[in-house]
């Protein structure tokens, strides 16, 4: 007998997560020094100095398990947020908020409804839960179609994502656009606001997500340790949610699923307003250089309220931006195969990038209009 008859079909049909390439690794394939990596959306200052503090403090106590409540967490963020502490629910990662959701409320058959091109993560926790994922592509202009999601909601549907602001493009859906399609939805339908990045939203009419789990019952809101706060390599983020679905991801939460380094990691972070403030000015700034240089190279560049842009910089261009030195996201696997993702990174990190699609465009120049990024758009 093999494995191949016993492993869950839905389980074997999935294709694994694909992360950003490794500074490292691009360091020794091209045999360079000093490759940038601005694929994966992570925060360029680094963590708080506060956290790393904090974490060298609680060093000697890592024999012991964590406290599985995060209760020192939870109590400070309960405050931060003004919910209910019995509103959070902590994870490794905001991907795990996914999981656990999936795990409590997705089985055969069942369908989740998110738009397309959006986090990679939705199809690979929907569709390993045995689950359908119905995918609704975004519109011409990159954001969520809400009234096509609307209509994709049926008898089967038990989640709804939305994604605010949308990863890989960056664009946000504003509060009157998401109150429309919120009040349209079955009541016994799981919406989750997926707010990643919410915290560098600019546009004005940005929604607050918490809003809608004071008014929605079944409205979780997944937020994360892992962009502005710096924390990616150690994997915490949390949900806020009433409290009845809270306590069914209770349930179905490991114990110690957020370890005591990164619980005390993010408490400091969330004190250290001054870094939280120079990671945000950092990356208004140079989301403003990024959309001015490129766009003035010809590069379409999508407004972003993230920590990172949707560029249509030509073809190949993730691979010519690697043999530059600078890893970005490729898009091909959206069916945007002109397009990469790129984190907004410190001042010279966004100087190599601009650089280096400068270089490529002049390739494209001198090779004629058929490289050109910028030339007849389907
Ligand atoms: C939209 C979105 N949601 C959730 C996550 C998961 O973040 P984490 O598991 O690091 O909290 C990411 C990470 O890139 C993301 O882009």
């Amino acid at each position: 007998m093999t494995l191949e008859k016993r492993v869950k079909p839905h389980v074997a049909a999935l294709s694994p997560y694909v992360p950003g390439k490794p500074v490292e690794e691009l360091e020794r394939e091209l045999g360079i020094r000093e490759a940038v990596k601005l694929a994966s959306n992570e925060n360029p200052l680094g963590p708080s100095p506060k956290a790393v503090e904090a974490m060298r403090g609680a060093l000697a106590n890592v024999h012991r398990y964590p406290d599985g409540a995060s209760f020192v967490l939870r109590e400070k963020l309960a405050g931060r947020l003004d919910v209910a502490q019995e509103q959070l629910v902590f994870g490794a990662g905001s991907d795990e908020i996914l999981e656990l959701i999936a795990k409590a409320f997705l089985g055969d058959g069942d369908e989740t409804v998110f738009a397309w091109p959006s986090f990679a993560m939705y199809p690979i926790v929907v569709k390993g839960a045995g689950a359908r994922a119905v995918t609704v592509p975004l519109d011409a202009d990159f954001v969520h179609d809400l009234p096509a999601m609307a209509a994709a909601v049926g008898p089967r549907t038990r989640v709804v994502i939305v994604c605010n602001p949308n990863n890989p493009t960056g664009t946000s859906v504003g509060a009157a656009a998401l109150e429309r399609f919120i009040e349209g939805l079955p009541a016994d339908v799981v919406l989750v606001l997926d707010e990643a990045y919410c915290e560098y939203a600019r546009s004005e009419d940005f929604p607050d997500g918490l809003t809608w789990v004071a008014r929605r019952p079944g409205t979780a809101v997944l937020r994360t340790f892992s962009k502005v706060y710096g924390l990616a390599g150690l994997r915490v983020g949390y949900g806020v949610m009433d409290v009845e679905l809270a306590g069914y991801l209770e349930r179905a939460r490991h114990p110690f699923n957020v370890n005591s380094l990164a619980e005390v990691a993010a408490c400091a972070a969330l004190d250290d307003v001054a870094h939280l403030e120079r990671t945000l000015r950092l990356t208004r700034e140079g989301g403003d250089t990024l959309a001015r240089e490129l766009g003035a190279l010809g590069v379409e560049v999508t407004p972003s309220d993230a920590n990172f842009v949707l560029a249509r910089t030509g073809p190949d261009s993730y691979e010519r931006l690697l043999r530059a030195g600078v890893i970005v996201r490729p898009m091909g696997g959206f069916g945007l195969p002109e397009h990469v993702r790129i984190t907004i990174g410190t001042a010279e990190e966004n100087r190599r990038l601009i650089e280096a699609v400068r270089a490529l465009r002049g390739d494209a120049d001198a090779a004629g209009p058929q490289h050109g990024a910028a030339e007849a758009r389907p």
